[in-house]
């Protein structure tokens, strides 16, 4: 791997680039559009912290801004529909959502949501989108239009299943993205960090000092000439030819004196860089153990496109704090209302599905069963359950529009029994 000389041409003098399609709209328009207004109609014990919007989530952002909600939300994740022209049914063969819009009509349908939410966003707060190939790279685009490319802070790749045996002439796909971004450069971020595996740790850092602590050798020098300090001689060496020190001459004979120069045998200097096993080794842009649950012993809601608990947990304790406020817009099953609320977190989630609500009900009364190699159609625990647990897992309120009320009220009785 090599490392480019840093270009001093400012960000100011770049070409800005936006994409074009018919129908998109003007900001302000969007973010002045009328809404429907929800209404406080089902109280699940809740005490206003966590709230459910049952419905568009168009309008319920629109609804948020102007109710109190403006720049009030720490963090976002969502995970929009792909584009894939499919319909999706859950584990009882119910259609949970179709995703049937694709090209412009697509864009401009997560564009409008992705500007009401930049709207919500504190300053302090961070978004992660998550798509795969068929329109990641075209809402890149938009989120830069949107959010700044100087705040997209990472394009992550993920494994989202196991190793496909493909009968077609291409490469397995198995990867999907996650696209964070911040509002700000003063950004919320608690560096996530993987444990240590010993093979792992003997090839990042093959060398042992003489107190038996593990280090790699990293250059002292980077790319780039630099006529001050960092570019003058250090212990009667320059830097090699097209580079400098990485530190002042000053400060490299105070790394010395610490012991953390290594000198070759021919005389010339590294930087020892040393192992904290009790760190753990910082999380990558590259996620290979977060994939869906596939896993037959693995309990889930049951509700198609359900995405890992665990990654969940990581986007919320990288990018909040406890007592911050976390938005699912797109909420299917309540992963990320889940792992906020075990992360002590409050929850906002929106989803127009009936079967998104039934999950998530499922989900916070404890009702998620394994996989199984087999699909019982009648759950005959669902109706049985006592409705007892639910204040102690997780209290919330579902909000409504007068369309989605009695709907709503359907859903929530049938739990109750
Ligand atoms: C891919 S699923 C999300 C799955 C979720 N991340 C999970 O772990 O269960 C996308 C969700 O977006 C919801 N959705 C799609 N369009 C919507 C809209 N306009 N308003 C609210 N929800 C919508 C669908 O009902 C579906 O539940």
């Amino acid at each position: 791997m090599s490392t480019g000389v840093p270009s001093k041409k400012k960000s100011k003098d770049k070409i800005p680039v936006f994409l074009t399609y018919q129908g998109k709209q003007e900001e302000a328009d969007i973010v002045n559009n009328s809404y429907l207004s929800f209404d406080k109609s089902i109280c699940v014990n809740g005490n206003g912290e966590n709230l459910f919007f049952f419905g568009d989530n168009f309008d319920a952002l629109l609804y948020m801004i102007n109710n109190g909600y403006k720049e009030k939300v720490n963090l976002i994740y969502i995970d929009p529909p792909f584009a894939t022209s499919s319909t999706f049914v859950n584990r009882k063969q119910e259609k949970a959502y179709s995703d049937s819009l694709c090209g412009g009509e697509y864009v401009e349908f997560l564009r409008k949501r992705l500007i009401l939410l930049y709207q919500l966003l504190s300053n302090d707060g961070s978004i992660y989108l998550h798509l795969d190939n068929k329109m990641a790279f075209t809402m890149k685009i938009i989120m830069d239009e949107i959010f700044g490319e100087e705040n997209c802070r990472a394009f992550i790749t993920r494994k989202k299943c196991s190793t496909k045996n493909y009968t077609k002439n291409t490469y397995g796909n198995v990867s999907d993205y996650i696209m964070f971004y911040t509002k700000s450069s003063k950004y919320t971020w608690n560096r996530p960090y993987d444990p240590w595996e010993l093979d792992k740790m003997i090839e990042q850092y093959p060398c042992v000092d003489g107190k038996g602590r593990r280090y790699k050798k990293v250059p002292v020098h980077a790319p780039g000439v630099r006529n001050g300090e960092t570019g003058k001689e250090w212990r009667g060496k320059l830097p090699p030819t097209g580079k400098h020190w990485q530190y002042t001459p000053e400060k490299l004979d105070e790394l010395d004196e610490a012991g953390e120069i290594y000198w070759s045998p021919t005389g010339n200097p590294r930087r020892m860089v040393f192992c904290d096993p009790s760190k753990g080794i910082p999380v990558q842009d590259i996620w290979l153990n977060y994939r869906d649950s596939v896993n037959q012993a693995q309990k889930t809601t049951g509700y198609p496109t359900e995405k890992n608990y665990e990654m969940l947990k990581l986007i919320v304790n990288a990018s909040s704090n406890p007592g911050d406020i976390v938005l699912d817009c797109f909420a299917g099953s309540g992963t990320t209302l889940g792992a906020a609320f075990e992360s002590g977190r409050k929850w906002i989630g929106v989803d127009n599905s009936p079967q998104s609500l039934d999950a998530i009900l499922n989900r916070f009364t404890n009702r998620m069963e394994v996989y199984g190699d087999y699909v019982s159609p009648v759950q005959e625990s669902f109706v049985q359950c006592s409705f007892d647990g639910f204040d102690e897992k997780c209290q919330f309120d579902i909000w409504c529009t007068t369309h989605s009320q009695q709907t709503a009220n359907d859903i929530f009785n049938k739990l109750k029994g």
